[in-house]
């Protein structure tokens, strides 16, 4: 009986180590990726509109594209976590105010921070989404919008990442953007703004980070959905079936009824050729 107990307890004794070096092998990957630099990337220029419909359309952008859901409303930055295990996470102040980058950014800069996921000193940013595929026309109108927000000061801690969350990227979750992008990639074309499925193609994009890759889930969620119904459900958040949508999905109450008209009928065009 003893001996049993003995084995027993080098067995388990082994596997506790085995479990910590894995743990530590993952750590160091995953650290490897979140502290990954990309100081050589050719970032492209882009024109910077200053009509104030660029501008408005900037600042819907802003919200539809998620950045005020980070960023916060005043897009002066927040904490987006702050526990032991996950760890201290502020998104950046992005205005002109003081521990903000507006100031200090230059044009290239904000391209090289939104589409290519890379800071100006080369660093990757860490958990923010891939926006590689914004139209050179959507990020210059977001970038000449952000350029003029009203200044706010804050006071943001440094980031530290807890224990678990450098495991995530060695495990394919969390990989940060700037690795998912082709940097060398042509650019996006300039997509027309309207109610095609053209259009709701490039919009879907926003639907990934939560939906998935493959929009054919959606597609499959809305195939008996009326075109009306898609947009209420959207607008007022209420689906055809009297429930609430996800309030996860709060930011996209402020799509038009051409955008959401664009992605109801791409949504539509899948459902049509899977038949
Ligand atoms: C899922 C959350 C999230 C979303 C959505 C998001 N961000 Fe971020 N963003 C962050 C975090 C967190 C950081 C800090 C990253 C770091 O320091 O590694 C950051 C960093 C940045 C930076 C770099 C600032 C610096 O400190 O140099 C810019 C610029 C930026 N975001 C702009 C945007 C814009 C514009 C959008 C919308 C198109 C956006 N972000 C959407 C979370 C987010
Ligand atoms: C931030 C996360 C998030 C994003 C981004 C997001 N969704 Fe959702 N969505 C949810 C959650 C959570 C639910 C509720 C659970 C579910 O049905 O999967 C939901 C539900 C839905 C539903 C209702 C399905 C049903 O019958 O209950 C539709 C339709 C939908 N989403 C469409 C979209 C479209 C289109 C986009 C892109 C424009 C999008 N979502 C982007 C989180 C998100």
């Amino acid at each position: 009986m003893k001996k049993i107990v003995k084995w027993a307890s080098i067995v388990i004794g082994g596997l506790i180590v085995l479990a910590f070096l894995a743990g530590m092998a993952l750590y160091s990957i995953g650290m490897k990726k979140l502290t990954q630099t990309y100081p050589n990337i050719q970032v492209e220029a882009i024109k910077l509109p200053t009509n104030p419909d660029a501008i408005a359309n900037g600042r819907h952008i802003a919200v539809v594209w998620e950045c005020t859901k980070c960023h916060g409303e005043d897009l002066s930055g927040k904490l987006i976590t702050d526990d032991p295990i996950l760890g201290t996470i502020p998104s950046s102040n992005l205005t002109a105010g003081e521990g903000g980058i507006a100031g200090i950014y230059t044009d290239i800069d904000w391209v090289g921070a939104i589409r290519h996921g890379v800071k100006p000193d080369g660093r990757v940013e860490v958990i923010m989404y891939n926006y590689s595929t914004m139209s050179d026309q959507d990020l210059g109108d977001l970038i000449a919008y952000l350029k003029q927000v009203p200044p706010v000061d804050s006071n943001h801690p440094a980031m530290s990442l807890g224990p678990i969350l450098p495991i995530a990227p060695a495990l394919g979750l969390l990989t940060p953007a700037a690795e998912l992008i082709d940097h060398d990639a042509p650019r996006p074309v300039d997509t027309v703004q309207g109610a095609t499925i053209e259009y709701g193609k490039y919009l879907s994009v926003l639907c990934t980070e939560c939906h998935g890759n493959q929009p054919t889930g959606l597609a499959t969620k809305v195939a008996n959905w009326k075109q009306e119904e898609f947009i209420r459900a959207f607008q007022t958040g209420v689906l055809p079936n009297g429930k609430q949508l996800s309030p996860a999905m709060k930011n996209f109450g402020e799509m038009n009824d051409a955008e959401l008209t664009a992605l109801w009928l791409y949504l539509q065009s899948l459902q049509a050729k899977s038949q």
